[in-house]
């Protein structure tokens, strides 16, 4: 698709920068114009390596997605979806697999219609994850997974997003509705709390000044937030074991001078 259909969006303003489109960007991606990539790299001037943590986060939910359609799961719920383009879960599941994604952003939800067309087996609606229970049981959710709660779920870079009784919620919303034997990848984003940088607090201060929460807890506490969900077979790792890369594929640079790492893992309800 060209991202000249973006810009026809309603809504959709080329020079401001959006969110979804500058995360489109750092992956690699066409969908953005030029006001997005400039504010990205004003990130990437500040933490440089984030486009390699990004680039991992999305190679793991791929690995995750594939691992859990072979698994025999036929539906994937995603919170906090971001842009569909093709390297977003559809895009890597096989054909028989329904993919019902969702985001808080209005924008993101119209962009991300016009870059999906009309494949029946996906379908975007709006969710803040803040209130999945009741997006949960909307009539529309229900008939697009034909009643299913057996599935497999994602959430992806979102929980640094959201505070910690936020976090709490969304894990305890899913578990309750989710059927058992259901499947939840999620990711953590973590520091050495003891160490700061002036481009960390700059990182932080800009996402602070659009309005959004970026805390990071621990992974015991994140462990705990996620509760009663439990860490399935392979447990919880970082990021670059998930994937199977070598230990020195982080570089201590990567870690910015705060420690950064980040894991994932696939969550189970038994
Ligand atoms: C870092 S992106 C994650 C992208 C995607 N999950 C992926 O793996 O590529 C964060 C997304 O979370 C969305 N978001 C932020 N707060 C949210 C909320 N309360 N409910 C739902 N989505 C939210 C943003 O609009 C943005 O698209």
């Amino acid at each position: 698709m060209d991202v000249n259909e973006l810009a026809r969006v309603p809504g959709v303003n080329p020079q401001v920068p959006d969110a979804a489109r500058i995360y489109d960007y750092t992956l690699g991606g066409t969908h953005n114009f030029e006001a997005d990539r400039q504010a990205a790299e004003y990130m990437f001037s500040l933490l440089p390596s984030t486009r390699k943590w990004v680039r991992m986060l999305r190679a793991c939910l791929q690995g995750a997605a594939k691992r859990l359609s072979a698994e025999g799961f036929t539906h994937w719920v995603d919170f906090a979806s971001g842009l569909p383009t093709n390297d977003h879960v559809h895009g890597v599941l096989p054909p028989d697999v329904k993919v019902l994604y969702s985001d808080i952003n209005p924008l993101t939800m119209a962009q991300a219609r016009v870059l999906l067309g009309n494949d029946p087996r996906v379908r975007y609606l709006e969710c803040d994850i803040r209130q999945a229970k009741s997006f949960l049981e909307r009539p529309d959710v229900r008939d697009f997974l034909g009643g299913e709660r057996k599935v497999a779920l994602g959430a992806n870079g979102i929980t640094v997003f959201l505070k910690a009784e936020e976090n709490r919620k969304f894990f305890r919303d899913l578990y309750d509705w989710a059927a058992p034997g259901s499947k939840l990848f999620t990711t953590f984003e973590t520091k050495d709390p003891a160490k700061t940088t002036p481009q960390w607090e700059q990182f932080v201060g800009m996402f602070q000044k659009m309005g959004e929460s970026f805390e990071l807890f621990s992974l015991p506490e994140y462990l705990e937030l996620c509760k009663p969900w439990t860490p399935g077979p392979g447990g919880v790792q970082t990021v670059s074991r998930f994937l199977g890369l070598p230990d020195d594929y982080i570089t201590e640079e990567d870690r910015q001078g705060v420690g950064i790492e980040f894991y994932a893992v696939i969550l189970e309800k038994k």
